[in-house]
């Protein structure tokens, strides 16, 4: 018997069955839904113009784009974010996605008006204690018509406490009559709600000063910063040059790298030499991304660096991009630090005309406040225009980081210190240390503590030593109750732990730290010293953020503030982090705590959360439970 004939299969490309498709339906390159109205798309092509020049606009500038429409007109219109969706050939439906990820991305109707101003509090833990809150509370109803108020995650200015941000210019210290002033006037001139940016003309070499403190209660919002005239006179860049031309070797850079045992500092410490080897083993084209997003409450090291010193990150930048081989280079900066990215901008102006080297192609994008962002693959995910959602791990993203390419991703504080270790050597760097660790740490200390501000000191100081040393001792009228050694992630320790090592506990990392698994795996606890180490006692110190608690303080109140805080910041993409977060947040609230509930809540938080945020959510619950438990 024959076979019945089979049907013809014709080989289609995915590109053509959409083109056909939408042929079939008469909607021939039209995208679904509404359509933009010509006076909208008139708006978005002059602030974004060549956006209709191209077939192929970089779909990863979207969030640059939101950006330029958001400070332009004060929200993100529907009829704009239309237009821009069929400007960029995207799908409004992504675009509205991206848009309602990032909280400084307000959607509005066309009907309704963009606020005058925005005025934020920090309701960050540092300003709880400061008042933050009756701060927020007294400034209800009082700002004026058009005004808008709203609280606000950890601004970045921890030890300038309580902060509130008008437009964008921050007022520290702050009290209501300041903030009532400040909005006067940048209601009677736009000016008054930028930040302020003093003119690059200083000198700053805190590894000639180390250990020592960086900063002691200083309230300066534009200190003076170190422009590329000054940092080459000072033998800024010859390094990069250098190593350029050969008279320094890679790989002389490398074992200096891998001797001075610098960690990464975001928070995970994976060794940054072992990181250099093994991004550098993988195939080209390879990128570098910079973590500058700084968002864990109670963190500013970055800030403080940068805002005084930015060419010497930038060199330590052009080192590791030339040992490495990278070829792309992109930087992100928390959308908070606006006078840090003036400053950036200027500096990589100036190093742009003034080349010590071939540059690679480096290019600044901004965050628009989502902490969650500072996770590297969700940094990664936001520098290519979506969602900050973390991706699964492997593939790592040193095989497959940004746009698919080996990528090292960095903390800008891991690339500050680059030139002065191999410049100074690694023995320099080795030779400072306590209790048993070696090298240097930026301690962003805030709360109630005399001068707080970043405190250059020895890797494993413990807090006593912190505060007695670097901070001028605790606050008057204060006694050490409680401290954060690790800002809202890394726990929290009672007075009697004060004498434990500031530091990373482990000698190698483990395969998972923060919730992220390293490259190559490995490790082990340092032997333990007295006081035992921040792992032994449920902590860890991630990015170096003490947040000091006093007997006036509530440690159930700070254990709220920070529950909360990761519920508000939660991507939502997994569900023991995003329902977790928020039941364990309303659960603490309450006077006496359930126990059962909590502690089921938090094994499932840390042992089912696909990142480091919901992992670590729950220490500041199993802190609170062992050590302060007749508070809950
Ligand atoms: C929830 C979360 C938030 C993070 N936030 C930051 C951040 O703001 N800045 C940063 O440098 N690293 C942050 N990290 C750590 C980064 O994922 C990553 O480890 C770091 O950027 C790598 O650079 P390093 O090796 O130089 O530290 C965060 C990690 C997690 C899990
Ligand atoms: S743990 Fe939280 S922040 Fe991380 S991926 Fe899951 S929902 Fe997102
Ligand atoms: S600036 Fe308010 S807590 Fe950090």
């Amino acid at each position: 018997m024959p076979l019945p004939e089979a049907p013809t299969v014709a080989a289609v490309t995915p590109e053509a069955l959409r083109s056909a498709l939408r042929q079939r339906n008469g909607r021939r390159g039209q995208l679904k839904g509404r359509q933009p109205d010509d006076a909208a798309r008139a708006e978005v092509l002059a602030l974004l113009p060549g956006l209709d020049s191209t077939n192929a606009p970089p779909r990863d500038r979207l969030i640059e784009h939101l950006h330029g429409l958001n400070d332009r007109f004060g929200a993100l219109f529907q009829r704009h974010l239309v237009a821009l969706a069929a400007l960029m050939r995207l799908s409004m439906a992504h675009v509205h996605e991206v848009a309602s990820f990032y909280h400084h991305f307000q959607i509005l109707p066309d009907d309704q008006a963009a606020p005058r101003l925005t005025v934020r509090v920090c309701s960050g833990l540092s300003c709880q204690l400061a008042g933050g809150a009756a701060l927020l509370q007294r400034l209800q109803g009082v700002l004026g018509e058009g005004v808008q108020l709203l609280p606000a995650p950890c601004v970045g200015r921890c030890e300038q406490a309580p902060v509130a941000v008008v437009g964008q210019a921050p007022v520290v210290v702050a009290d209501a009559a300041a903030v009532q002033a400040r909005v006067q006037q940048a209601l009677a001139d736009p000016a008054a709600a930028r930040h302020p940016v003093a003119p690059g003309a200083a000198t700053f070499d805190p590894a000639a000063r180390a250990p020592c403190a960086i900063t002691s209660g200083d309230t300066d919002l534009a200190p003076p910063w170190v422009g590329l005239a000054a940092y080459r006179q000072a033998g800024g860049y010859q390094l990069a040059a250098d190593l350029a031309t050969g008279a320094v070797a890679a790989d002389a850079v490398l074992a200096a790298m891998t001797d001075a045992g610098l960690r990464g500092l975001g928070g995970a410490g994976f060794p940054a030499g072992r990181k250099w080897a093994i991004v550098r083993s993988q195939p080209a084209p390879r990128l570098l991304a910079v973590n500058l997003d700084e968002g864990e409450p109670g963190t500013f090291k970055d800030r403080t660096y940068l805002e005084r010193d930015p060419h010497r990150f930038l060199e330590g930048l052009l080192v590791a991009a030339r040992v490495v081989g990278i070829d792309a280079v992109w930087i992100y900066l928390r959308d908070e630090y606006h006078g840090a990215r003036a400053i950036l901008q200027q500096a990589l102006a100036e190093l742009q005309a003034a080349p010590p080297c071939p540059l690679p192609a480096i290019e600044l994008r901004r965050g628009a406040g989502a902490y969650i962002c500072g996770e590297e693959s969700a940094m990664l995910e936001s520098i290519e225009g979506k969602r900050g959602e973390p991706r699964l791990r492997p593939p790592y993203i040193a095989e497959r980081g940004l746009f698919g390419r080996p990528t090292l991703a960095h903390n800008f504080e891991t690339l500050y210190w680059v030139r002065d270790i191999v410049q100074r050597g690694p023995a320099w760097f080795t030779g400072f240390g306590r209790h048993g660790r070696r090298g240097l740490r930026s301690f962003s200390v805030s709360g109630r503590v005399r001068q707080p501000g970043v405190k250059l000191a020895p890797a494993g100081i413990t807090l006593r030593e912190l505060v007695d040393e670097f901070c001028g001792g605790m606050a008057d009228g204060h006694t050490l109750q409680a401290y954060l050694p690790g800002g809202a992630s890394g726990g929290m320790l009672p007075a009697r732990l004060a004498d434990v090592p500031l530091d990373f506990d482990t000698a190698e990392p483990p395969g998972r730290s923060q919730g992220e698994a390293s490259p190559s795996g490995g490790g082990g606890e340092l032997g333990s010293p007295p006081g035992g180490t921040l792992k032994s006692h449920g902590c860890f110190i991630g990015s170096a953020a003490v947040v000091v608690l006093s007997q006036q303080d509530s440690v159930r109140a700070a254990a709220v503030n920070t529950m909360q805080f990761f519920a508000d910041e939660s991507c939502g993409q997994c569900t023991p982090c995003r329902v977790g977060t928020a039941k364990a947040a309303a659960l603490m609230a309450a006077p006496r705590w359930d126990h059962a509930t909590l502690d089921d809540l938090a094994v499932v938080m840390a042992d089912a959360s696909i990142c480091g945020l919901g992992q670590a959510a729950p220490n500041a619950i199993r802190c609170v439970q062992q050590y302060f438990p007749e508070d809950v």
